[in-house]
C-alpha cells in the first residue's frame, strides 16, 4: 500500500495547526516534519516546540525528518515531542547505529536519509534494523525544488538490497513528488511518498493525496 505523507513545510505557518488537520481530513497517512538546522543544511525551519504544539491539533503519525548535524542529541526531545517515525541524515556525522538504537528503545520507528550523491551501499549493514529508508530526490534544504531523475536507480537499488535480505522495509522518496515522478518512483520501489508543493499548492487536498496513490 502506498502512504502519504504531506511535507509541512509548504504549508502556511502562520495557521501550522489548521494545515496538519487539513491533511488529516483528507486522508494523508502521516504528517512530515522537516527540521532544517542551517548547520547541516543551508535553511533553518521547524523545532522541538512546534511539533510538541502540533502534537495537539491531529493524531495522524508524525514522520519527523531531521536535517540537522548531532542528531543523537536532539532524538529524544523530537521523542518526547511526540515524533512517531525519526529519520536522520547518514551523513551527519553520528553513530548510525547509536541513533537508530536510541530511536527503537523508545517504541518508535527509525528511518536513515541518503542525500542524492550517498550511495544505498552505506545501509548495508543497518538495513535489518531500521523501519524505512528515505531516498532523497532533491538536495534537502528547500521545497519546491525539481525531482532528479538519477535517484530512481537508487530507490532501486534500495528495493533489491531489503528484498535480498527479505525485508519489509518502508522506501519513502522526498522531494518533487507529483503525479508524474510519483508513478516513477513507486514504480522504482518506494512505497511513502512525501509531498510538499503538490499537496498544498492544490485547491483540493484530498483529491491531491488521492492522485499520487494512484
Ligand atoms: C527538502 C524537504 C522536503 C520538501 C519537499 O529538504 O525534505 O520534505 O519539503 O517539498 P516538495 O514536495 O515541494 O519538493
Ligand atoms: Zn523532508
Amino acid at each position: 500500500m502506498i502512504k502519504i505523507s504531506p511535507s509541512i513545510l509548504a504549508s502556511d505557518f502562520s495557521k501550522l495547526g489548521a494545515e496538519a488537520e487539513k491533511c488529516e481530513k483528507a486522508g494523508a497517512d502521516m504528517l512530515h516534519i522537516d527540521v532544517m538546522d542551517g548547520h547541516f543544511v543551508p535553511n533553518i525551519t521547524i523545532g522541538i516546540p512546534v511539533v510538541k504544539s502540533l502534537r495537539k491539533c491531529v493524531s495522524i503519525p508524525f514522520d519527523v525528518h531531521l536535517m540537522i548535524s548531532n542528531p543523537e542529541k536532539y532524538i529524544p526531545d523530537f521523542i518526547s515531542a511526540g515524533a512517531d517515525i525519526i529519520t536522520f541524515h547518514a551523513e551527519a556525522d553520528c553513530d548510525i547505529k547509536k541513533c537508530i538504537k536510541l530511536i527503537k528503545s523508545a517504541g518508535k520507528k527509525a528511518g536513515v536519509s541518503l542525500k542524492p550523491a550517498t550511495s544505498a551501499s552505506v545501509l548495508t549493514d543497518v538495513l535489518p534494523e531500521l523501519d524505512m529508508v528515505l531516498v532523497m530526490t532533491v538536495e534537502p534544504g528547500f521545497g519546491g525544488q525539481s525531482f532528479m531523475e538519477a535517484q530512481l536507480e537508487k530507490i532501486s537499488e534500495v528495493k533489491a538490497l531489503c528484498s535480498k535480505l527479505s525485508l519489509s522495509t518502508d522506501i519513502q522518496v522526498d522531494g518533487g513528488i507529483n503525479t508524474e515522478t510519483a508513478k516513477k518512483v513507486i514504480e522504482a520501489g518506494a512505497n511513502v511518498l512525501v509531498a510538499g508543493s503538490f499537496v498544498f499548492n492544490a485547491q483540493d487536498t484530498r483529491a491531491a493525496i488521492e492522485s499520487l496513490r494512484q
